[in-house]
């Protein structure tokens, strides 16, 4: 895991409780904010965005992810989330799998709603993500 202080954790958390204010969620009811940190110290936030269609949901962590890509950000090295319940929540199978291809190791934050968090790693939580065969991906 790359090594980042306290404050800087404590920052990237914050943001993640500010995304989360924009999520859109009126059919779960279940608000989640991501902020992403970025190589080269940059911060990308997003929110969980569902539809009617409800296949269609946009997980708070790849929203963030997304807007991190798209801004020409290639490798992450934390990503914050920001959720419901005491214990807060990690990101879902699906949202592992993308923050892989970005990141190997990065940290991951559990952000509680007391203002704590708990740090693990993305390649902790998916050991062994697919990897389409990309010799880069598999060395995670
Ligand atoms: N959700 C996230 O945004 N991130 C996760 O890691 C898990 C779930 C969202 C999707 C949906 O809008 C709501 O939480 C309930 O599943």
């Amino acid at each position: 895991m790359p090594r980042l202080d306290d404050p800087q954790l404590d920052t990237l958390a914050m943001h993640a409780w500010e995304a989360r204010m924009n999520a859109y969620a009126p059919y779960s009811q279940f608000h989640v904010g991501a902020a992403v940190l970025s190589a080269d110290g940059r911060t990308f936030t997003g929110a969980n965005v569902e539809n009617a269609s409800l296949g269609l949901t946009m997980c708070a962590e790849r929203v963030a992810l997304g807007a991190a890509i798209s801004a020409g950000v290639r490798s992450i090295v934390a990503i914050a989330v920001a959720g419901e319940g005491p214990t807060g929540i990690l990101p879902c199978g699906a949202c592992r799998q993308a923050l892989l291809e970005f990141s190997r190791g990065a940290v991951v934050l559990r952000c509680r709603p007391d203002g704590t968090h708990e740090v693990t790693s993305i390649s902790a939580l998916d050991p062994s993500p697919f990897t389409g065969g990309v010799v880069e991906l598999a060395g995670i």
